[in-house]
């Protein structure tokens, strides 16, 4: 069992003492050691679906279903990388304001990731967590879902996904809890976030060009770095991902200290 130790930034205060690629091996040495270079935990806004699409003009459902393709390459070649941990943004809770078609799509091609992927997760001893508010999906999806957490609950690297989740909704509901049972402090909201139980955020990435957080764990970025593409998420490969912690392992992360 992995000890993920505290979350928040209480914890993100202490000096960062995990090991650390020198500065001297470089992006490319990086990218081919395959290693996650001491990040931990990894969080992705999947972008630019949509536009993937419009550019190969198809319809926007094949998409999304080319995103789905990107998300099981990305599973499936986690494991030398040495992540403990990938949330993905796969539905937020602002979603519910596109098409109810497209909405139907993508609750469709959940369905069918669960069923195609599950047992691969649990050969492969990955852990599926969710954050979010995932009950108020339609109850076939909750009941896979509950499944699928049940069959992987042994797992020891962790893919969440983030599912009608708004961060602000989180910090919201996390301090109301902590002020229920006591004092409301940093360390009493971190505590009742959705992402307690997982490792601090290391790195946040954002595919398609866009530079913003939309409502995507605010409160867990506070000392993440961020990494930002112009690579359309269909597009995004393992590659990609090997790049941005490269990239990572350049960075002086101080946490407000000097
Ligand atoms: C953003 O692209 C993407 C989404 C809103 C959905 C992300 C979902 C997936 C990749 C598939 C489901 C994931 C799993 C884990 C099965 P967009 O539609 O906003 O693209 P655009 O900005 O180019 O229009």
């Amino acid at each position: 069992m992995i000890s993920w130790g505290k979350s928040g930034p209480a914890q993100a205060e202490v000096v960062d003492e995990r090991p650390r690629a020198s500065l001297e091996s470089g992006a490319s040495s990086a990218v081919s050691s395959g290693a996650s270079h001491g990040a931990r935990h990894v969080a992705i806004i999947m972008d630019g679906n949509g536009r993937w699409a419009k550019k190969h003009r198809l319809p926007r459902a094949v998409g999304h279903q080319r995103g789905v393709e990107a998300v099981r390459r990305l599973v499936r070649g986690l494991g030398p990388m040495g992540l403990d941990c990938l949330t993905l943004y796969a539905f937020s809770s602002e979603n519910w304001k596109r098409p109810e078609d497209e909405i139907a799509d993508l609750m469709a091609l959940m369905r069918k990731f669960i069923r195609s992927d599950l047992p691969d997760f649990v050969k492969n001893g990955v852990k599926l967590k969710i954050i979010g508010d995932y009950k108020v999906l339609e109850p076939d999806i909750v009941e896979m879902i509950e499944d699928a957490l049940r069959q992987t609950a042994n797992g020891t690297k962790t893919i969440a996904v983030a599912l009608n989740y708004g961060s602000q909704q989180e910090i919201a509901r996390a301090a109301a809890k902590a002020a229920e049972q006591g004092a409301v402090t940093v360390e009493s909201i971190s505590a009742h976030l959705d992402t307690a139980d997982l490792p601090p955020l290391d790195l946040l990435i954002r595919t398609s060009g866009e530079v913003r957080l939309s409502n995507f764990l605010l409160w867990q970025s506070a000392y993440a770095e961020m990494w930002f593409t112009d690579v359309l998420w269909p597009d995004f490969t393992p590659g990609h991902l090997e790049e941005a912690l490269a990239s990572f392992a350049m960075r002086e992360r101080r946490f407000g200290g000097r």
